[in-house]
């Protein structure tokens, strides 16, 4: 079943030189595309809606301020069950949870800065997409 998700690579991969290697692992999925990309330092107010969600929790504020810090790179993944496979890709929010071959387990320590974002349902990937790359089809 083919699928679209949002992906961001976040200011600590940009900052770390983690581009490459992250899209390389994205791309190399069977049958996986790579639909839209762009790189810029992202907003308070496309962060506040894409972080709708943790709106009050103690880490919010310093989630936004940390997601604001530096350009990421936001893209549009397309294929065979990219949903759950960028989830897979991923590995768990916290990256010293994350099993070694993860994004997050293979690069990560801390849970704030766990390098990537990948949609969490359908759902959430619609409303990502439209509010990432509002003019895409
Ligand atoms: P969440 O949606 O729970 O995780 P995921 O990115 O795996 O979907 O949380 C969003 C981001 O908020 C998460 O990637 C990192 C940050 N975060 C914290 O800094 N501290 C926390 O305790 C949690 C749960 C998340
Ligand atoms: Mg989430």
């Amino acid at each position: 079943m083919s699928q679209r998700t949002l992906v961001l690579l976040k200011p600590d991969a940009v900052r770390r030189g983690l581009v490459g290697e992250i899209l390389g692992r994205i791309e190399r999925k069977a049958g996986w595309t790579i639909g839209a990309l762009e790189m810029r330092t992202l907003e308070r107010g496309i962060l506040e809606q894409h972080y709708a969600e943790h709106v009050g929790r103690p880490f919010y504020e310093p989630l936004v301020e940390f997601m604001e810090s530096g350009p990421s790179v936001a893209l549009v993944v397309e294929g065979e069950r990219v949903v759950e496979g960028l989830r897979a890709l991923a590995g768990p929010t916290d990256p010293i949870a994350a099993a070694p071959g993860s994004i997050r387990g293979d690069f990560g320590t801390i849970v704030r800065e766990n390098l990537v974002h990948a949609s969490d349902s359908q759902e959430s990937a619609d409303r990502e997409i439209k509010l990432f790359f509002p003019g895409l089809a």
